[in-house]
């Protein structure tokens, strides 16, 4: 939690710079795509920085955000990564972050994840039998294990496989909030859990190397300890709105509960994840779309319905700030229907 002391961040308002481009909302809750939109674009113009603030504001609002055919490279990949963060208030010691399986010497460059289907956990079959015997067991938010975990990623798959298969979903944090009642949320909101990436040391040694030790994006996500403790539920900063912040794959225990207890609730807020599916959206990839997310307020999963062997993808992911709830912080529909209040007016 953070020091009562400092003041938290108000939210940030979306001004509308990119409403002159096509887009549309995937599914209410979550997801909306751009289809004439380049990144590049945004990254060249004269008023950068108040574009990527505001793709930034409109990211964190609507969970994800698909952009079809880029042009763009790892090294402007690597630039927005850091900017989407940097210009919505992340702290300066944040940055990108490095996967601790990162081998270490890798031709992208260490802030940029490749994704293979052979590389990583993906070449684990013994790991991945035991944590995805059911395809909703891999819903995850990422690298929740870091004290300092993530704000925004931006994923680019330059190649899907060959045939069809390998859609992503994400499932929006906030709506997972309101799905549940005001006393059970009341409840919620007092409590941590404990999160743990262990199973990284064994991906690593697998791979030939130890996990990667030295600062991966904050000076507080460094060593070989791969655990954390954080709200249960969590306050974006850039919204203001609550998020659960809990997830099948990193979310081991609740704090201050016993192990029957912890074990109940993290099932019901899997479930609550999984079974409600108005708050997911599943999105096909064509050669070279990118998807940015807010890691603070979704979830995701990959689908592993394919035996090609030629899908990459490229992954930089930011580092944001110490995950904190605040009390004076509100759903996504009270904030909503405050918003049309004041458009009626
Ligand atoms: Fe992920």
């Amino acid at each position: 939690m953070p020091d009562a002391k400092v003041a938290l961040p108000k939210p940030i308002p979306y001004t509308g710079l990119l409403d002159k481009y096509d887009s549309f909302e995937v599914t209410p809750y979550i997801g909306s795509e751009f289809s004439d939109l380049q990144l590049t674009d945004l990254l060249e113009a004269d008023n950068a920085d108040e574009l990527i603030r505001d793709l930034a504001v409109l990211v964190s609002q609507r969970g994800v955000i698909f952009f079809r055919n880029q042009n763009i490279d790892d090294a402007k990949q690597r630039v927005l990564g850091s900017k989407l963060g940097e210009l919505t208030g992340k702290p300066q010691e944040s940055t990108l972050h490095v996967h601790p399986t990162e081998a270490p010497s890798s031709e992208t460059g260490e802030e940029i994840l490749v994704l293979q289907p052979n590389k990583g956990i993906n070449n684990n079959k013994e790991l991945l039998s035991q944590i995805s015997s059911r395809s909703s067991r891999g819903w995850h938010t990422d690298i929740t294990f870091e004290k300092v975990p993530s704000d925004y990623a931006v994923l680019k798959i330059l190649s899907p496989p060959t045939g069809g298969g390998g859609d992503t979903l994400w499932a929006s944090g906030y709506h997972a909030y309101e799905k549940l009642t005001p006393a059970y949320r009341a409840f919620l909101e007092t409590l941590t859990a404990h999160h743990s990436g262990e199973y990284f040391k064994t991906v690593a040694a697998a791979s030939g190397h130890g996990i990667v030790e030295r600062p991966r994006g904050h000076p507080l996500n460094q060593g070989d300890y791969l655990q954390a403790d954080h709200p249960l539920i969590r306050t974006n900063p850039v919204t203001g709105w609550k998020s659960v912040y809990v997830n099948p794959i990193f979310t081991k225990s609740i704090n201050g509960l016993s192990w029957d207890e912890s074990k109940s609730i993290l099932e019901f807020l899997n479930q609550n994840l999984v079974e409600n599916h108005d708050t997911h959206v599943r999105f096909r990839w064509n050669p070279n779309d990118v998807a940015i997310w807010d890691n603070r307020s979704t979830y995701h999963t990959a689908t592993n319905d394919y035996t090609a062997t030629n899908r990459e993808g490229h992954r930089v992911l930011s580092i944001g700030e110490i995950p904190y709830y605040d009390p004076n912080s509100v759903g996504i529909f009270e904030a909503l229907e405050e918003l049309q209040k004041l458009e009626i007016k």
